[in-house]
């Protein structure tokens, strides 16, 4: 395919890199230099070359949009027409910060459930599984391989209780952090559901989140 790549930073830069190298034409655009495009397009080892957001818009299949999403309408913009195109984002709404979602949630049911309970020390777990799969990840607690479950909370004493719980169910447990961090497993949890319920692999489903690089296990 030809792919227009609008941002070419920490996102852009590597995709575009990785479609030139498995056989995609790429247009890399959107940087504050040109000369950076060009070192990208050089070092993508394939079929690639630096233009302008209007040139990746106009020569393209697929455009990969990935700015902040304060740059969005100004990359729009200067791409001109995308209309009928193929827009794959991986632009999330940040705010200018970077530290939480300018669209989206500004609260959570666990922190709606905390603050009923002001007293209690809370920690959000185990709702980002279809209980049709705890028997069995309790059955295969031993293998190496286990999924993942995510947990958030303020109190690190009840949330090394519950990561010992969801480690005998037979989870890797991974603290998100702090209960606000419910904001976000509480949709993840939806998305888990809608893919157990609705989607075509069933209610058997659990995750596994893996780390890549120096700390992998
Ligand atoms: N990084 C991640 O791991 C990650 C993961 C998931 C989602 N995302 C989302 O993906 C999107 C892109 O993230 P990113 O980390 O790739 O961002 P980034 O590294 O900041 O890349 C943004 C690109 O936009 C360019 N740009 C910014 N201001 C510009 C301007 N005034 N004129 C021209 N170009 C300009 C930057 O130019 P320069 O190259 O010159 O800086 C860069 O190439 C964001 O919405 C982010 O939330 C990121």
């Amino acid at each position: 395919m030809r792919i227009g790549i609008l941002g070419s930073g920490l996102m852009g830069a590597k995709l575009g890199t990785i479609w030139a190298r498995a056989g995609h034409e790429v247009i890399f655009s959107y940087a504050r230099s040109e000369e950076k495009l060009k070192k990208l397009a050089r070092e993508a080892r394939g079929d690639a070359r630096a233009g302008t957001p209007a040139e990746a818009a106009g020569e393209s299949d697929v455009l990969l949009l990935a700015v902040h999403w304060s740059r969005v309408g100004d990359v729009l913009k200067r791409a001109g027409g995308v209309t009928g195109k193929i827009v794959v984002s991986c632009s999330l709404p940040m705010n200018a910060a970077d530290t939480a979602l300018a669209v989206g949630h500004t609260s959570s049911g666990a922190e709606t459930l905390a603050r009923a309970i002001p007293k209690a020390r809370f920690v959000s777990a185990f709702n980002t599984v279809p209980s049709e799969v705890l028997f069995d990840v309790f059955q295969g607690r031993g293998r190496a391989r286990r999924p993942t479950l995510v947990y958030c909370g303020d109190d690190s004493g009840s949330k090394r209780i519950a990561a010992r719980l969801i480690r005998d169910v037979g989870f890797d447990p991974v603290d998100a952090g702090p209960l606000r961090t419910a904001r976000y497993t509480e949709p993840f949890a939806l998305l888990v559901a809608r893919l157990a319920y609705e989607g075509k692999g069933g209610p058997e489903l659990a995750y596994r989140f893996e780390r890549f690089g120096k700390r992998r296990r």
